[in-house]
């Protein structure tokens, strides 16, 4: 049964706080997701009943909390289909888990010369770490250009493949745009050079259906904490025998299979990526997170945050000197804008004083700013609690934040 828009909000209590006086109109949902009673309820119950370290302990609470932390692993295999669940390992988020790539699957085989592919669109996340990478290996990393739109221009990604390529990276949905990315016909165009693929996939989880197998990425990442779910926990996906093949990442407990002081192997998968005590209560509550999300559905959420995507596009194009950034025609419900003549962080502080929450700068991807030749713009990001009556309070704001600048 489809719940109500009441319904769906009754479920998240910090959508019924003011802020400055006002209800909180929450429009910062590509930052990070609000959560649950659900997701609250599980990590109370978690540190009130069984707190206890996993896989070490042979008493109730350490039982308990190890099967609960495990239910999580396989509740994420069927939201992302992974074809076995040691092939989804926990890290702190997807900036955690490209970085964990880049360390291990890249040091080990990324050599002098070698390419990395990445477009124009990326977050720092998807960035930064491929450009420490190539410098410490002399390896060269190259860009696939984007049109005005905010697409990429898939003619110039054939251009840049050479015998060189050993690495395409790419985001599925752009945080600052919403571009949705056509990712089937990356990854398969760059199989066919015999590349490995990483789909970024921290803004695409909450908003597309993700079917690891049928995209056949070789790594993916993703976030729980914009999927109604804790910050501080994530997902590498990786398929089976690549993860085998690759070196840990941290070096600790819990990634041993045996440790001795001339030498230590290592444990199978998962555990061979995560060392150390783990954030389990956050794990814990991830599941309840993803089971929320299951119990609305992705047609449901898609659905209606394209109704909010459409209402707020030709509401925002009504404002004079409004350029929305980012025009792809296939899009998730981000709208990032600039208008002619204010500043983001201005307009962002005036909306906070009406308890309207969107994100001004330059959204962690500052060469896509570049590319534009703005510093920032203004975001807002909608999730399946939003309505159209918030848009209409965003409108009405950003009119009363425009005469107050002019
Ligand atoms: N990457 C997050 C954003 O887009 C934090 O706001």
């Amino acid at each position: 049964m489809i719940q109500s828009i009441d319904d769906i909000r009754a479920d998240f209590p910090i959508l019924h706080r003011k802020v400055k006086g006002h209800p909180l109109v929450y429009l910062d949902n590509a930052a990070t997701t609000q959560k649950p009673k659900a997701v609250i309820d599980a990590l109370t119950y978690y540190y009130t009943n069984t707190n206890a370290n996993v896989h070490r302990g042979i008493h109730s609470l350490a039982e308990e909390a190890t099967a609960d932390f495990e239910a999580t692993r396989d509740t994420v295999k069927e939201f992302i289909n992974s074809a076995h669940r040691e092939e989804v390992i926990f890290t702190r988020g997807t900036t955690e888990s490209i970085n964990l790539v880049a360390y291990t699957w890249g040091r080990q085989n990324i050599k002098e010369g070698d390419e990395i592919i990445i477009s124009a669109m990326e977050h720092h996340s998807n960035i930064v770490p491929w450009q420490i990478l190539c410098e410490e290996k002399n390896a060269l990393l190259k860009v696939i250009p984007i049109t005005e739109h905010g697409e990429i221009i898939m003619e110039e990604f054939d251009k840049l493949f050479s015998p060189k390529t050993k690495l395409v990276s790419v985001v599925h949905v752009s945080n600052a745009m919403g571009t949705i990315n056509p990712v089937e016909e990356i990854i398969n165009k760059s199989h066919a050079v015999g590349a490995k693929v990483l789909i970024d996939g921290a803004q695409s989880s909450m908003h597309l259906d993700i079917n690891v197998q049928k995209l056949n990425c070789d790594f993916f990442a993703c976030s729980a904490h914009k999927l109604f779910g804790p910050t501080g926990i994530g997902v590498l996906y990786g398929k089976k025998e690549i993860l085998e093949s690759m070196p840990p990442f941290h070096g600790g407990g819990e990634m041993i299979k045996d440790c001795t002081l001339p030498k230590t192997t290592y444990a199978d998968l998962p555990y061979k990526f995560e060392a150390g005590t783990p954030n389990i209560g956050d794990t814990i509550a991830f599941k309840a997170a993803l089971e929320y999300i299951q119990s609305i559905g992705k047609a449901h959420i898609r659905k209606h945050e394209d109704e909010l995507l459409r209402y707020a596009t030709e509401k925002l194009l009504q404002i004079n000197g409004l350029k929305i950034i980012g025009t792809a025609r296939n899009k998730i419900s981000v709208i990032s804008f600039v208008i002619n003549g204010v500043h983001p962080q201005d307009v962002g502080i005036l909306l906070d004083n009406k308890g309207i929450a969107i994100r001004t700068g330059h959204h962690c991807a500052q060469p896509l700013m570049d590319f534009y030749e703005i510093p920032g713009t203004m975001r807002a990001s909608f999730a399946v609690y939003n309505t159209i009556e918030e848009i209409d309070k965003l409108t009405e704001g950003l009119q009363k934040a425009i005469k107050l600048l002019l």
